[in-house]
């Protein structure tokens, strides 16, 4: 079954560690992604992306996959399921499917329209026992140094008392590779942020960020770190090298199966993520 997260995520918050987020793509990214947590013994989240779930053939094939993998792996940890920045919509169809939690991403409406569809949202889920993650200020799209939005204390606090299970906050964070002139995570508001509400604070764009920046975020309040660029990047370095260092075996080896063309990248996300998972402090459960 799917774990919905809140005790996993309430306990980091208030112990100074956090829990990854790692978006799925495919068989692959799935099968990597709860390997690592198996092997580790560390609770994990699983999340897919609007665009993750059209690659997939839609929200229920990718939920299908994670839980039929979970069986068929034997995985004895805690997965919690999330959909990662859903719009109104599809946030009601996750819901009504049984993913566990889900990301209402109303960063692009003005802030009363985006509390108002946050509180449908958590309405809707908490009546099933599915989690809401909601967004605030916003979250930078690779466009300069200076990150996107950067949230405020009073959207803090409204979301918080709107019944919001965890907080997407903008804090100078960007999704994708971080430019190299960016100025860094804004620690000062992170942590007014953090005195003002309990409720476990996300950091979305986490890949390509400096180690000491998130584990000094960590500490301030952030409990859930969203990782997708990182495994990509992970997947094509060592799908490029396998790719280059066997290019003359094609048909010698039977080279062609994709079963061993996909296998050095699914390994380097499983490692990818063990690394990550030191980072973020997210202790066994043994
Ligand atoms: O919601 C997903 C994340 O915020 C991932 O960001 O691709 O920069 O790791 P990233
Ligand atoms: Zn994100």
């Amino acid at each position: 079954y799917l774990d919905n997260g809140n005790q996993i995520f309430q306990d980091a918050r208030k112990n100074h560690y956090a829990v990854g987020a790692y978006n799925t793509n495919n068989l692959e990214w799935t099968r990597a992604i709860l390997q690592a947590a198996e092997e580790t013994r560390t609770p994990v989240l699983i999340q897919v992306s609007t665009g993750a779930a059209k690659y997939m053939g839609g929200y229920k094939v990718a939920k299908d996959l994670v839980e039929d993998q979970i069986d068929a792996m034997d995985i004895s940890v805690p997965v919690v399921l999330n959909l990662d920045h859903g719009d109104f919509e599809s946030a009601k169809e996750c819901i009504a499917l049984g993913y566990s939690s889900v990301m209402f991403d109303g960063h692009a409406l003005s802030t009363e329209e985006n509390l108002a569809k946050t509180k449908e949202i958590v309405k809707l889920a908490h009546e099933r026992g599915i989690s809401v993650e909601a967004e605030i200020g916003k979250i930078g799209e690779n466009q300069g140094a200076d990150g996107g939005e950067l949230a405020s204390v009073e959207d803090a606090k409204a979301f918080a008392e709107a019944g919001v299970d965890k907080l997407a906050c903008g804090i100078g964070n960007i999704h994708g590779v971080y430019p190299a002139d960016w100025k860094g995570l804004n620690f000062d508001r992170l942590k007014e942020i953090a005195d003002a509400v309990s409720v476990p604070l996300v950091l979305h764009g986490g890949s390509g960020i400096p180690e000491e920046q998130v584990k000094k975020a960590i500490s301030l309040g952030i409990s859930k770190v969203n990782i997708n660029t990182e495994f990509q990047l992970a997947f094509q370095e060592a799908t490029r090298k396998y790719f280059e260092a066997h290019k003359d075996e094609d048909k010698a080896n039977k080279g062609y199966d994709p079963r061993k063309l996909l296998l050095p990248g699914t390994e380097a996300i499983t490692a990818s993520m063990k690394e990550m998972i030191k980072w973020l402090g997210t202790p066994s459960i043994d």
